[in-house]
């Protein structure tokens, strides 16, 4: 408690008092995949997730409240932001300000720890680290599930990067909870990046419209929570090969739900699928790796720790693939104490 409250700055500038917070916040992968909301007004999930937090790709945001400001100013790796993404930035700042009862405009300045322009989803850290960052700032001391749910309300996966280790988040769900920390098993993916194919469409837009047009939607819906309950006893018992067949049924059942939609929503590239095919031939060969894929071309390969070097030399040469990043579990979302 006592270093929690330390994590708040506080000084006077010109004349007016300023406060800040930093906080870091981990990106995660659903296993078990969010596609659908039960109520998009409230931002609620339609089907139950669960999602394993990765240590090396990370957000890191610093939130000044500083009475000297007459508008929010938000920066992410150095340059600044407008349009949508900053409106979804101010959205959060507001509402921290309608709670602390404060009128101060900030200055927020956000780095991730790996390539933002990747097409890596960056929303989950970031809003998560943003979230912790201004309550902090503002001086407001908020559980973890009220930051689970304040950051869902920006994106539903960021409810999940609170949390270290595996975390889910049940249908309909305020906030997300932990399943099992860190410590719990060792194991790591391999990100395969793909080339970039045409400008994506925003995870909402996808699944608002695949929700609207797709003749799948209703049995995807329908088929997520077995996959979840699976899923979740197969974390419980470190069972890999039962998680792994159900992520990427999970998955495939997800892309099958877009490949329904009129027009179709996909994200797979060319070689998205020679991914796909690498792991198939591996797991013949005996080593144990599963795929997932999120809404761009990008491959996340589930496997044990001791496996993704192996697994990194044989997916960097797949066509297509232009850059593997290895990465373990990673830790709760946090606030830095700034020197
Ligand atoms: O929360 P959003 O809007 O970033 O949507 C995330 C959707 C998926 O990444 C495809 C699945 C998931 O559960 O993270």
């Amino acid at each position: 408690m006592l270093l929690e409250y330390r994590a708040i700055q506080r000084r006077e500038h010109g004349g007016t008092i300023v406060t800040a917070a930093k906080a870091v916040a981990h990106s995660n992968i659903a296993l078990i995949k969010y596609w659908g909301k039960s109520n998009v007004e409230r931002n609620l999930p339609a089907v139950p997730s669960l999602s394993m937090t990765l240590d090396a790709l990370s957000t890191t945001t610093r939130v000044e409240f500083d009475a000297s400001l007459t508008e929010d100013a938000v920066t992410l790796d150095g340059a600044a932001i407008s349009g949508r993404p900053r409106e979804r930035v101010c959205r959060v700042l507001d509402r921290v300000r309608e709670r602390a009862g404060v009128g101060t405009r900030a200055s927020v300045e956000s780095a991730n720890s790996f390539p933002t322009a990747a097409g890596l989803a960056s929303s989950a850290s970031g809003f998560a680290a943003l979230v912790m960052a201004a309550t902090r700032a503002a001086g407001l001391e908020l559980s973890n599930a009220e930051l689970s749910a304040w950051a869902r309300q920006a994106s539903v996966s960021a409810a999940r990067s609170i949390y270290g280790g595996f975390a889910e988040l049940d249908a309909d769900a305020e906030s997300a909870a932990p399943v099992a920390a860190k410590a719990h098993w060792d194991l790591g993916m391999v990100i395969a990046l793909t080339a970039r194919g045409p400008k994506s469409v925003s995870s909402t837009d996808g699944m608002l419209h695949t929700a609207k047009t797709s003749p799948y939607y209703p049995a995807w819906v329908e088929a997520a929570p077995a996959l979840f309950q699976t899923a979740r006893a197969a974390i419980e018992r470190r069972d890999l090969d039962t998680l792994g067949e159900a992520m990427e049924h999970s998955t495939l059942l997800m892309h099958a739900s877009m490949f329904g939609a009129r027009p179709a929503v996909i994200y797979f590239a060319p070689p998205t699928l020679g991914v796909l095919d690498r792991i198939r031939q591996l797991r013949s060969d005996g080593v144990r790796a599963y795929f997932t894929m999120d809404a761009g071309p990008h491959v996340k390969v589930l496997a044990r720790r001791e496996d993704l070097g192996t697994l990194d030399d044989a997916l960097r040469t797949v066509p297509g693939v232009v850059r593997t990043l290895q990465t373990g579990i990673g830790p709760d979302a946090h606030c830095e104490i700034e020197p």
